[in-house]
């Protein structure tokens, strides 16, 4: 990125103070200034003086402006905000933000510099055509910053690779990253998220490089303690979150950017699907399967052979006589449809499908720069793209989901959306990517050039058709599950991390990824559990199953011409634990259902690294083999063939051993403790202090729940209280207060442990239901009070070492103590 000089602003010369914000002229380009909330800062570098166009796909939301003062000290400008402070240097133009305590974050190295990428030496990696449009398009604006030396790099978006991304120099470009595979060294992948968190002990900042121009963040690949932002479209524009925490950071960023849609509850269940189930015999015989062998699940997914040729929102006759009966008989077993939907549309007209003459009746199709019709090649063949910027193609494409929504089907996957196209047919030798020109119009007056809006497509696409779910069936959550995205896809669709192979090290990248995407504003994200690319092998399948039950989207998938990878394709004892372990997704979902409420509140991730819940441990940072599930438990999976036991690194605090009920950080040695971890057993932790939230199995979440239970796992010295959140599990109710809270506190072993369980408020009244409270205890008591009083019917669970009290569940407060 260096090897072109570039052109540099110069000193301040003169600056404005507006209501909103500081205009700061150099003796050429401008820096703007904005509090856009009080622990978040905008910075604009303009080099031409101009901002660019607001556009109607911007994911920013409004957010009422904080005050910012300004006050001149020798040679500099001092901005503050209750939360920030930021001095602007006159003579090297430079900024220096600092936390409200003073800590220095984010520093300017220099003022920003831009150049013409074409006359740049350098490549710009993959960029498919770096012959961009003179001027603002090709305009690459360059800022160093200053990293500290023991500073982490993490969220990023999709990537492969450790949690840590310091030191690496990271694309955000979308493109379909499909065979030959996921490697650890691979840069850009199907979605792009340019946001960085940065953490170091005690301080925990963010920045989103608000532009979805081809971009480059690099973490200290070139120099190690510089962070360096290049984007093209002639202008830098990026926010900085204050932090001080990665909670902080990424409420920050979805404040701005929009919170996690709360899915509706059978999302959170199991999904199963294949490349492909081809037929309505298939589709009702993997049905059977589950309900037969009792194996929990929620939804079965439809991949491309559903369709009549891979035409999109047709259905192959032969093969799906009645698509409606279909989705019936799923229906009739408790089990969801979801269908995938691809963007390019069969370059057919005029033979009775009618998408294509529509679409360029409408004129809904990209173009290329010389306005004739854009096509390439993916499934359907010569393929004509959707141009998403365009909010009539938008309604179009949404409309034409009316036959889907009308028989039924409850969820819609959005895939092959970078978009992934082709100059030939898939399986053609020597095919490759033929992306849509850069130098293309988009949008409702063409205002935009596909070299902007490449990274939106996905996304909008998304935008379009959840937009259409919510207009069709508006009593019910849209459930969108999608591939690429961008900023902001955590608003309408759930993602997964495309084709991964079944690999022990993509079973172990699924931590990182998944982490990270969580850092990045996405919450409900999985990866095709079993992997996607490559026969499963059983071990694998089993440790991977365990593995996906807690990933917040649990979806198993696989490629066409792989072995069946059905949890009951393995044999009988893999069947067993299969079993077992998707019984245990159902046991956990009251706790992952509140934790979707949490994440679609404030951001938080269901799914997320050890440093979001102990920023202040830097020996936890890099951890990636281990996450946090929600703030209560966290997994230690076992990522290898053949490994029965695995090293375990424990926070501060007190620890439980989730299967055998006992405390553990009593035997932990220098914070780390050996474990068991044979199959079936994969090493579950919970936090001291938890009331962990179980529900009965149930065969889908259609079933009521019939028994919650509050295990309650006293913390040594703390209280801490949990709150359970409920509600109907769909619609829209839950935003008018049809939503039941309970907060339920575990009083600590140190004076005398307790579970106690305040009383339901709200507006939502569950099913009947038994109340199972549970205390985890060092040994048996002598009495157990009830309320207050000596309780007569409580049982002790040697092996567990807990007691427990069944009652019904009559929302009244109650405490159960030893
Ligand atoms: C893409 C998707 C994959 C799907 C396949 C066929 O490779 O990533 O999940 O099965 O297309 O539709």
């Amino acid at each position: 990125m260096d090897d072109h000089p570039l052109h540099r602003p110069g000193p301040v010369l003169a600056w404005e103070h507006d209501g909103a914000g500081l205009t700061a002229r150099h003796e050429t380009a401008v820096t703007r200034i904005e509090a856009t909330a009080a622990d978040i800062l905008r910075v604009r570098f303009l080099p031409d003086g101009e901002p660019a166009p607001s556009r109607p796909w911007d994911p920013l939301l409004p957010l009422p402006a904080a005050r910012l003062t300004v006050e001149q000290e020798d040679g500099a400008l001092v901005l503050r905000t209750p939360l920030l402070t930021v001095r602007l240097d006159l003579a090297a133009g430079t900024l220096h933000p600092r936390t409200a305590d003073g800590t220095i974050f984010a520093a300017d190295i220099e003022a920003a510099g831009w150049r013409d990428m074409a006359l740049s030496k350098t490549k710009l990696r993959h960029m498919p055509d770096p012959e961009l449009p003179a001027g603002r398009p090709r305009t690459g604006v360059v800022l160093h910053k200053r990293l500290a030396p023991d500073e982490g790099c993490f969220g990023l978006g999709q990537r492969t690779g450790g949690l840590d991304r310091r030191h690496r120099r990271l694309t955000n470009w979308t493109i379909d990253r499909s065979s030959p595979g996921h490697g650890r060294g691979n840069d850009n992948m199907y979605q792009s998220h340019p946001v960085l968190l940065a953490a170091r002990p005690g301080l925990a900042w963010g920045l989103y490089l608000h532009s979805s121009w081809y971009s480059v963040i690099d973490t200290g690949y070139r120099e190690p303690e510089r962070l360096t932002l290049m984007t093209l479209g002639g202008e830098l524009d990026y926010f900085l979150f204050a932090g001080p925490t990665p909670a902080a950071v990424v409420e920050q960023l979805t404040r701005l950017t929009g919170r996690p849609a709360l899915p509706p509850l059978w999302a959170l269940g199991f999904h199963q699907s294949r490349w492909s189930y081809r037929s309505d015999a298939e589709v009702r015989a993997v049905a059977r399967g589950f309900r037969e062998r009792r194996i929990p699940l929620d939804a079965i997914h439809l991949d491309i052979d559903y369709m009549d040729g891979f035409r999109v929102f047709t259905w192959d006759r032969q093969r799906f006589p009645d698509p409606a009966a279909t989705v019936a008989a799923l229906h009739a077993d408790d089990i969801r449809a979801v269908t995938i939907v691809d963007p390019g549309v069969k370059k057919e007209f005029g033979a009775g499908y009618a998408v294509a003459d529509d679409g360029v009746a409408g004129d809904h199709f990209a173009r290329r720069p010389d306005g004739e019709l854009f096509s390439a090649y993916v499934w359907p063949g010569e393929s004509l793209l959707p141009d998403f910027c365009r909010s009539a193609t938008r309604r179009w494409w949404g409309d034409l989901h009316e036959g889907l929504v009308g028989i039924g089907i409850d969820g819609i996957w959005c895939d092959m959306n970078e978009p992934s196209i082709g100059d030939r047919p898939i399986g053609e030798p020597g095919r490759h990517d033929q992306p849509i020109p850069l130098a293309a119009r988009q949008g409702d007056d063409g205002e935009a050039l596909q070299a902007e809006t490449h990274n939106l497509y996905g996304q909008l696409m998304v935008q379009a058709t959840a937009d259409a779910l919510q207009r069709l069936r508006p009593q019910r959550r849209p459930w969108l599950l999608t591939r690429s995205g961008s900023i902001g896809i955590q608003r309408w669709s759930a993602s997964w991390m495309g084709d991964n192979s079944s690999w022990w090290e993509h079973l172990a990248m699924s931590l990182p990824q998944l982490a990270s995407m969580g850092l990045s504003g996405s919450a409900h994200v999985g990866v095709d559990i079993g992997g996607f690319y490559h026969h499963c092998p059983a071990e694998l399948f089993a440790r991977w199953i365990e593995l996906g039950t807690f990933y917040p989207f649990m979806r198993n998938h696989t490629r066409q011409g792989t072995r069946p990878q059905e949890p009951w394709a393995f044999g009988p004892e893999v069947e067993a634990l299969a079993r077992r372990a998707i019984e245990r997704r159902y046991r956990l979902l009251p706790y992952l259902y509140t934790l979707a409420h949490r994440a679609h509140h404030t951001g938080e991730p269901l799914l997320r690294p050890l440093l979001f819940d102990f920023p202040d441990e830097g020996r936890l940072h890099p951890i990636d083999d281990q996450v946090m599930i929600g703030p209560l438990l966290m997994i230690a999976p076992v990522c290898q063939p053949g490994i029965r036991r695995r090293l375990v690194e424990l926070p501060p605090g007190t620890w439980y051993d989730l299967h055998s009920g006992r405390r553990v950080d009593d035997t932990a040695d220098r914070g780390a403790l050996i474990t068991d971890a044979p199959l079936g057993r994969l090493p579950i932790l919970v936090r001291g202090g938890a009331a962990l939230t179980l529900g009965n199995v149930r065969q889908s979440t259609a079933e009521p729940l019939a028994e919650l239970t509050i295990d309650g796992f006293p913390d040594q010295d703390e209280p801490r209280t949990w709150t359970l959140i409920e509600d109907a599990g769909d619609g829209h109710g839950y935003r008018n207060g049809e939503l039941a809270e309970t907060a339920i506190t575990v009083h600590p072993l140190a004076t005398g442990a307790a579970v106690e369980v305040g009383p339901r408020q709200g507006g939502y009244a569950p099913h009947p239901r038994d109340l199972l409270l549970r205390l985890h205890l060092p040994e048996r008591p002598g009495t157990v009070r009830l309320d207050g009083h000596p309780a007569d019917t409580w049982r002790w669970d040697a092996q567990q070492q807990a007691v427990e009290i069944r009652l019904s569940d009559d929302g009244q407060a109650h405490r159960l103590s030893s």
